[in-house]
Formats: C-alpha cells, sequence, structure tokens
C-alpha cells in the first residue's frame, strides 16, 4: 500500500516536472551533439540567378572594403568597436558585414525589399513561385512568421522613435538580416507538424526557445 503510495506520487512529480518546469535562460539545455536545423525540415526553394548575383556583389564590397581600410589607415577602427564590420579587420572572403549585406541582397534581388521596406505581396509572390511544390505547406506559415517579425520590429523601432535603423559603412541596412533570422526562429516554433522532427531532443530546443527566446528572437542594433 505504501509502496504503491510512493510511486504515484514519485510519477506524479516526474510528470509535473517534465511539463512544467520553467528553464533557467541563462543555462541553456544540454542536448548534446545534433543539429538544430534538422528539426523543422525547411523547405526546397529555387532562387535562380539570385545566390550568384549576390555572392558577385558581396566581392565588390570586399574589393571597396580593402580600399578603404588601405586609403584610411590603422586608426579608423577606434571609435567604432561596435560596428560589426570593423571587428575583423582582416579581409575575409565573408567578412561580417557580408552576413548583413547578403540577406539583404536576397530580399532585394527577389522583390521582397523595395526602397528598404518589405513588401508582403511581393514576399507572397516569390515563396509561391519558388517553394518546391511538396513544400508548399510551410508557405503559410513562413508568410505568418515574415508578418509576426515585420510587426514586432517595426513595433521595437516606433518605440524608440526611428523609422530606419542606421546603414553600414558598407551601405546595407540590418533590417533584412534581423528579419532573416527572426523568420527562422519563428517558423522553427511553429513548424507545422509535418515538416517536424518528433524527437525529444527537438522538442526540448523548441520548448527552450519559446521560453527564453521571445520575438524578435535577434538583438535588436544599438542605433
Ligand atoms: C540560473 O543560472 C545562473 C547561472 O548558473 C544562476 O546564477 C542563477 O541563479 C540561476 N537562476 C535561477 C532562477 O535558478
Ligand atoms: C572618438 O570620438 C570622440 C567623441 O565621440 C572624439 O572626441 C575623438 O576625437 C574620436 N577619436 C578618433 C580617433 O576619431
Ligand atoms: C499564393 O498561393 C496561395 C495558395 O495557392 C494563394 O491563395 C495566394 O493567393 C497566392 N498569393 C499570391 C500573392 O500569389
Amino acid at each position: 500500500m505504501a509502496f504503491a503510495y510512493i510511486l504515484t506520487v514519485l510519477f506524479a512529480c516526474l510528470l509535473a516536472q517534465s511539463h512544467a518546469a520553467p528553464f533557467n535562460c541563462t543555462e541553456p539545455p544540454n542536448l548534446g551533439q545534433f543539429n538544430i536545423h534538422s528539426c523543422c525540415r525547411m523547405p526546397e526553394m529555387d532562387l535562380g540567378e539570385t545566390p550568384a548575383k549576390c555572392v558577385a556583389y558581396i566581392k565588390t564590397l570586399n574589393a571597396q572594403a580593402r580600399g578603404m581600410m588601405n586609403g584610411m589607415g590603422g586608426g579608423m577602427n577606434k571609435n567604432n568597436t561596435n560596428n560589426n564590420n570593423n571587428r575583423n579587420a582582416a579581409p575575409a572572403e565573408f567578412p561580417a558585414y557580408a552576413h548583413i549585406c547578403y540577406p539583404e541582397c536576397i530580399y532585394r534581388e527577389t522583390g521582397s525589399l523595395v526602397e528598404n521596406e518589405f513588401n508582403m505581396e511581393n514576399v507572397k509572390k516569390f515563396l509561391n513561385k519558388s517553394v518546391n511544390k511538396r513544400d508548399k505547406d510551410i508557405v503559410p506559415q513562413i508568410v505568418r512568421s515574415f508578418e509576426s517579425c515585420l510587426d514586432n520590429i517595426k513595433g521595437h523601432m516606433a518605440a524608440v522613435g526611428i523609422k530606419t535603423y542606421a546603414k553600414l559603412p558598407m551601405g546595407c541596412s540590418p533590417l533584412a538580416s534581423m528579419m532573416y533570422s527572426c523568420v527562422n526562429a519563428e517558423t522553427f516554433l511553429h513548424c507545422p507538424a509535418k515538416m517536424w522532427k518528433n524527437e525529444e531532443q527537438c522538442n526540448v530546443a523548441k520548448s527552450f526557445a519559446a521560453q527564453c527566446n521571445p520575438l524578435p528572437h535577434v538583438p535588436l542594433p544599438i542605433g
């Protein structure tokens, strides 16, 4: 009798723990080696010539950056320690600013970004056109993710009274790369069941993200 009682209590405690225990957000769960990108299968997309075009564009920026650094001497970085593009002074094939300029180029070339504003009609048209038929189920979620992310980021901008983010010296705005990361994270959280790998590690990673990494899922620029 007592034995059964203890077992019942133990079991109830375990159940409560696995369901409700909130995470300590400064301590991500140790899920061992696993690829979080395999949890929500992303759709196959045909971007045509766009990626090659944008890689070529990044190369022109690299050449410009080398020119700027040669022309302005070593002292130019002293006051700009917050700028990503100045952190890696050595010219790399894909320096930090490229992670901001490349997604902007992709969105611009696909018509999703028009004069630095996201155009949702074009985003929808582009997704309809380029996502592989067998992956069409995820398109409405990606559209919702775009809308949630855009609303949230615009809300933050309005709250601090700015209409656009300051551009990098390379001429790119951080908005596109923020949207790219936000849309991915938001789609991960609302991944359609059909594309979700229903495994313990994926489910724990999702619970942690849902609790600890709210919209916009990315750090906001300082300026
Ligand atoms: C969360 O973890 C951090 C770092 O280990 C610790 O300092 C903090 O006290 C923990 N918070 C809670 C609520 O347990
Ligand atoms: C850095 O900025 C400060 C104030 O913003 C300015 O007084 C100083 O001259 C700048 N130094 C360089 C090396 O540009
Ligand atoms: C995209 O496709 C969906 C479903 O096929 C359709 O309802 C929607 O109107 C299309 N949107 C655009 C912008 O073409």
